[in-house]
C-alpha cells in the first residue's frame, strides 16, 4: 500500500504556472475533460488516444508521475492531453474566472484517497470549498463523475456535491455516454482493480444547473 500524499502539506502550497489553453493543446476549441488526481495518467493516454477532439487534461500531486507522464505526452507527440502537478484544490482555485471554463465539460474524481480517519477527512479532495468554486465556474450542464469502491467515501463527496445547490444528481440511464469524455467506458486502474476482486463500486453523476 502506497503513504497517501497530504495535500495540505507546506510543499504544496505553492502551485506552478499554469499555461493557457492555447498552449496545453492543440485546438483549444475542442471540450476539455478534468481528470482529477490522474495518477500515472494511463486513463487519460487512453482517452486521449481515441477520441480526439475532446481536450484531456489531469492533475495529480506527485510530482514524478506528472513528469513521467509529461515525458511520455512529449515522446509520443501527443496534442489534445497535458498534466498539471499539484494541489488539486489550489489549481482549481486558480481557474476561477478564467476562460479554461468555457471549454470545461466535465470532471471526473475517480477514485480518491479515502482517508479513513475522521481527524484525516480535511485532507479528502472534495471539499465544500472546491464544490463551491465549481459551482461558480463551470458552465451549466457541465458534468461532475464521482467514482469510488469506498462507500463511505462516497456517502461523503454525495452530500458534499448534493448540499450545493447548483448540482443536481444526473441518472446515469440520462447520460448520453457516446457524447461524453469516455463514450468506450475506459477504466481507470483502481476500477480495473476493483472489478478483478470483485469490489462494490459506487458512482454518481451531478449537472451544473
Ligand atoms: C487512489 S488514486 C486513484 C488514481 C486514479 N484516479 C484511478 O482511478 O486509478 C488517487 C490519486 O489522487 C491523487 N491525489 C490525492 N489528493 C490529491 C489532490 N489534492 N490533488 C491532486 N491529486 C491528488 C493521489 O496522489 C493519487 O494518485
Amino acid at each position: 500500500m502506497r503513504q497517501h500524499v497530504n495535500p495540505l502539506s507546506k510543499n504544496f502550497d505553492e502551485i506552478e504556472s499554469i499555461p493557457s489553453l492555447i498552449e496545453m493543446f492543440d485546438d483549444s476549441n475542442f471540450p476539455l475533460h478534468l481528470d482529477i488526481g490522474s495518477a500515472s495518467g494511463e486513463f487519460l493516454f487512453d482517452l486521449a488516444l481515441s477520441n480526439k477532439n475532446w481536450n484531456y487534461l489531469g492533475i495529480e500531486i506527485r510530482e514524478k508521475l506528472v513528469k513521467t507522464a509529461k515525458t511520455k505526452v512529449q515522446e509520443r507527440e501527443m496534442k489534445n492531453l497535458y498534466f498539471i502537478f499539484g494541489n488539486a484544490n489550489k489549481i482549481v482555485n486558480k481557474f476561477y474566472g478564467e476562460f479554461i471554463n468555457n471549454n470545461l465539460k466535465s470532471i471526473s474524481f475517480n477514485f480518491p484517497d479515502p482517508w479513513f480517519k475522521k481527524k484525516h477527512h480535511k485532507r479528502r479532495v472534495i471539499q465544500p470549498g472546491l464544490v463551491n468554486i465549481l459551482s461558480k465556474t463551470m458552465q451549466k450542464n457541465s458534468l461532475i463523475f464521482v467514482k469510488t469502491d469506498v462507500k463511505d467515501l462516497f456517502d461523503y463527496m454525495d452530500y458534499t456535491i448534493s448540499s450545493n445547490f447548483d448540482f443536481e444528481i444526473i441518472e446515469q440511464t440520462d447520460l448520453n455516454y457516446s457524447e461524453s469524455f469516455n463514450p468506450n467506458k475506459v477504466q481507470t486502474n483502481r476500477e480495473k482493480y476493483a472489478i478483478a476482486n470483485e469490489l462494490d463500486i459506487y458512482e454518481r453523476v451531478y449537472i451544473k444547473i
